[in-house]
């Protein structure tokens, strides 16, 4: 076991819901710390370079407007084996794949509106905690 920091993004379909607070005491409730929070709405092309990983896939495009359509919720997740236990509470990318009392089989509309983001690895979460909380 070991303690570790992961970037988790609120996408705009959960904070237009209301969604916020039941998914961060989803976090609480499982041990993740909530280490630093903020509420911003990125651009376009802040969005696009946030997931450049996926520049090449064919939902790039949409993906990036989606990101960047409304206010989104970032945080600093802090805990054991935080990574691998934020991947565990979001469930699978697919609401309808997702397993059941999972954030994304909770809330998740579509794969696109799948109501959060974590990040997949810890060198991942290193570049996505400097890409948003940079001083
Ligand atoms: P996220 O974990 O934020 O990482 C990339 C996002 O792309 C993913 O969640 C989904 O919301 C979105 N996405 C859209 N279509 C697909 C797809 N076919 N496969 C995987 N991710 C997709």
């Amino acid at each position: 076991m070991s303690k570790e920091r992961t970037l988790s993004i609120i996408k705009p379909d959960a904070v237009e819901r209301n969604l916020v607070e039941n998914i961060k005491s989803i976090f609480i409730k499982n041990n993740l710390i909530i280490q630093d929070s903020k509420k911003i709405h990125i651009t376009k092309d802040e969005a696009s370079e946030f997931y450049k990983v996926h520049q090449s896939k064919p939902f790039y495009n949409e993906l990036c407007s989606y990101l960047s359509s409304g206010p989104i919720v970032v945080m600093i997740l802090e805990g054991e084996n935080a990574i691998k236990s934020n991947r565990k509470l979001m469930g699978a990318t697919n609401p309808k794949e997702a397993e059941e009392n999972t954030i994304r089989k909770l809330y998740g509309i579509s794969i696109d509106k799948n109501s959060v983001h974590g990040s997949d690895s810890l060198e991942n979460a290193k570049k996505e905690i400097e890409f948003f909380f940079k001083n």
